[in-house]
């Protein structure tokens, strides 16, 4: 039997567990997209810090959420977050601004999950348009398509001392988006 991941908001107590995934999900993801040396010199300590400060830091703007999965053993295995939009784009008040899950929880439904329980923060927040932004070469912006995400903008930007291309995926409205955790079988 399949048992579906549990998304909750995180507390500082998970910074740990989201350090981990995001050190092990950069380093399966990245590869060729990023430069070597910045993905074996990722520090789980220092992320875990960072982390551990984002979360523990009061009054947040509001609709900035981060969510993480936890799976059937009670381990972290997926983080994700948004909040207000952070580059400008117009008609977009919202941002998802990260989303990764181990690899050996890909594939099940948790992404569109996340996605789903981001949209439903943010439209609680009071915003009805949000956007993300992916690396052009990560094969994830085609997730992101699948789940009704419009192509909006693409732009270089300097990352780890190379430059990098980017594309925007956007939602005009995020209702439909929000209703997914509701209905998976609603698609894009
Ligand atoms: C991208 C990611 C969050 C997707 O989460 P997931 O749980 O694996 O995806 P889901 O199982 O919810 O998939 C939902 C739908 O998207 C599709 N999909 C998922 N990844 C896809 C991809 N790379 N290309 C095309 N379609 C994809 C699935 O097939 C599914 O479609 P279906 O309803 O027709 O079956 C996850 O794979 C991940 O963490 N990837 C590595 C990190 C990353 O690149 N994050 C994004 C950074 S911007």
């Amino acid at each position: 039997m399949h048992l579906a991941s549990l998304i909750r908001p995180a507390s500082p107590a998970d910074a740990a567990g989201i350090a981990h995934v995001h050190v092990e999900s950069w380093r399966s993801t990245y590869p060729g997209m990023l430069p070597d040396r910045y993905l074996v010199g990722l520090s789980m300590a220092a992320h875990e810090k960072r982390w551990r400060g984002l979360l523990s830091g009061s009054a947040p703007p509001r609709g900035r959420r981060t969510f993480v999965a936890q799976g059937a053993g009670g381990g972290i295995i997926g983080f994700a977050s948004c909040g207000p939009q952070r580059t400008g784009l117009p008609g977009f008040g919202g941002e998802f601004y990260a989303l990764y899950l181990l690899d050996q929880a890909q594939g099940q439904g948790t992404g569109r999950r996340f996605l789903s329980v981001m949209a439903q923060n943010l439209l609680a927040a009071g915003t009805r348009a949000a956007m993300v932004w992916v690396l052009r070469d990560n094969p994830s912006r085609y997730f992101y398509e699948r789940l009704g995400g419009d192509l909006l903008a693409e732009q270089p930007i300097g990352f780890a001392g190379t430059t990098l291309m980017e594309v925007a995926y956007g939602w005009t409205d995020l209702v439909p988006l929000a209703r997914l955790a509701a209905d998976p079988r609603v698609g894009g």
